[in-house]
Parts: structure tokens; C-alpha cells; sequence
């Protein structure tokens, strides 16, 4: 269970609502964005029931991870925000646990090949009017919870664990300030993300209309977008799934 209390002092610039449970904490922040939400507020839960990924994915959010979503109101661009949160979160996680991440494009943290983080950015309108973004972070902490067709492809960081070994709410605290310091210095991060993006140099496959298409990641825009170079040709994937595995 989270300290709401000691949350609350870490984070002393900006209201945190915690919860023991939740649906989605992207949906509960998306709400409060609509509602009166500052930039800098946040959204975190023990566990969620319906935790969102990319491309329409589910999140797997057992007891053990940290599910935080953070309200930025900001212009940038999805991507470089998405990089951002990928970087505070390889900083935080090593600051606290002295363990080097990577990071593979663009919004997956791995350790030894195996994801234990996500991001997903999602922006937020009130009909045409762009209210800000929603900057959501799952963790896989503790614990050795994750369904077993995950198993083989995500694990925690401390997976023999039954209690965090460090407190979730320093982790969040820490990965906060990384992400509203970072957004004042867009992209001053993306050295950062190139030096640990596992993906650039490799073979990459993508599918398109039933084929797959096998090229090698040479580079990341600093807006996130991934250039390729595929049979000669350089193309910029801006969203959507590479894979560094054959198809
Ligand atoms: C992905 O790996 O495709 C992105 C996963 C993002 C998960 C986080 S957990 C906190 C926040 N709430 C959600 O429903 N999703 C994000």
C-alpha cells in the first residue's frame, strides 16, 4: 500500500491523489485534467484493473508495480515526451537501485531482454481544445506476479522479492522531477536515449499489408520517430511497431 502521507511530502509542489486500486490511473488523470488538474499533478495506484497500453494493448498492473500518471501541460510533441519519460525512468531506477536499464524504442525499458517498464503519452482535448498530456509510467517493481505468457518477455526488477526493496513513492517522486525538469530542456534528453536505445544499429522488421519489411534503425528524430533505412530507402516510423525480432 502506498503512503499517501509521505507522497504527499516528496512531492510538495502539486496535489497527488493515491489510490489502493484503480481502473486506469491515465483514465482517473484524464478526468481531472477535464476538471481543474495543474501541471505537475499526479495520479498513482497500488494496482490497476484495467491498465492501458499502447497500440490498444492491456497493461498488466498486479500489487508490486508503480502505476503513475503524471499531467503535463505541455505542447510538445507525444514523442518527445514519451522519450523524456523513458530517460527519467532509467535515471530514477539506476539512482535508486544502482541497476542499468535499456531502453528500447520507443517507449519500453528492458532489463536483461525483459521489459519492466512502460510508457504511455496520451494527449487530452476538451472538443478542439488541447488541454495537455497525460504522461503515464508502469513499473514492474516487485514481486513475481506477471501472467505466465508474460513471463518469457517481462519480469520486475526485484522478481524474488515479496516487498519493495525501495519505496515506490521515492521512485515516483524522483521519476517527476526527472520528467518537469526535462520538458523545460526538450531535447536536451535525446543524447541520453540514444546512448541507451538498444534498438539503434539492430536489423528491425516491420509489417505492412500482410509483408514483412526488414531494415536497420539507424537513428531516432528528437521528436522519437525511429529512421529506418529499408532496402536503400530511409523511412521515419513515427508510431506504430518495429519489431527486433523477425516477424
Ligand atoms: C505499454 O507498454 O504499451 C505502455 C504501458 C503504460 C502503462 C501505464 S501504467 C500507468 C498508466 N495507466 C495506464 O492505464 N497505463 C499507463
Amino acid at each position: 500500500m502506498l503512503d499517501s502521507a509521505l507522497l504527499q511530502k516528496l512531492i510538495d509542489d502539486g496535489r497527488v491523489r493515491v489510490l489502493d486500486e484503480t481502473l486506469s490511473t491515465n483514465r482517473d488523470a484524464r478526468d481531472w485534467l477535464m476538471d481543474d488538474a495543474q501541471h505537475g499533478e499526479m495520479v498513482i495506484a497500488s494496482r490497476q484493473t484495467g491498465g492501458r497500453g499502447r497500440l490498444g494493448r492491456s497493461f498488466s498492473s498486479p500489487e508490486g508495480g508503480l502505476y503513475m500518471s503524471l499531467i503535463l501541460k505541455t505542447t510538445a510533441a507525444p514523442g518527445a515526451v514519451t522519450t523524456l519519460c523513458a530517460v527519467s525512468v532509467r535515471r530514477a531506477i539506476l539512482k535508486l537501485t544502482g541497476i542499468e536499464t535499456d531502453i528500447k524504442w520507443v517507449n519500453d525499458l528492458l532489463l536483461d531482454g525483459k521489459k519492466i517498464c512502460g510508457i504511455l503519452c496520451e494527449s487530452a482535448f476538451s472538443g478542439s481544445e488541447s488541454l495537455g498530456m497525460i504522461a503515464g509510467i508502469g513499473v514492474n517493481v516487485y514481486g513475481n506476479q506477471l501472467p505466465t505468457e508474460l513471463q518469457d518477455i517481462a519480469r520486475s526488477v526485484y522478481p524474488d522479492h515479496a516487498h519493495a526493496p525501495i519505496r515506490l513513492e521515492a521512485l515516483a517522486a524522483f521519476i517527476r522531477a526527472e520528467i518537469l525538469a526535462g520538458l523545460a530542456h526538450l531535447p536536451a534528453h535525446m543524447d541520453e536515449y540514444r546512448q541507451h536505445c538498444i534498438t539503434l544499429g539492430k536489423a528491425v522488421y516491420r509489417a505492412e499489408n500482410g509483408e514483412t519489411h526488414e531494415g536497420q534503425a539507424l537513428d531516432t528524430t528528437n521528436e522519437g520517430a525511429l529512421i529506418i533505412r529499408e532496402n536503400g530507402i530511409l523511412r521515419t516510423i513515427g508510431y506504430g511497431e518495429v519489431s527486433i525480432r523477425p516477424i
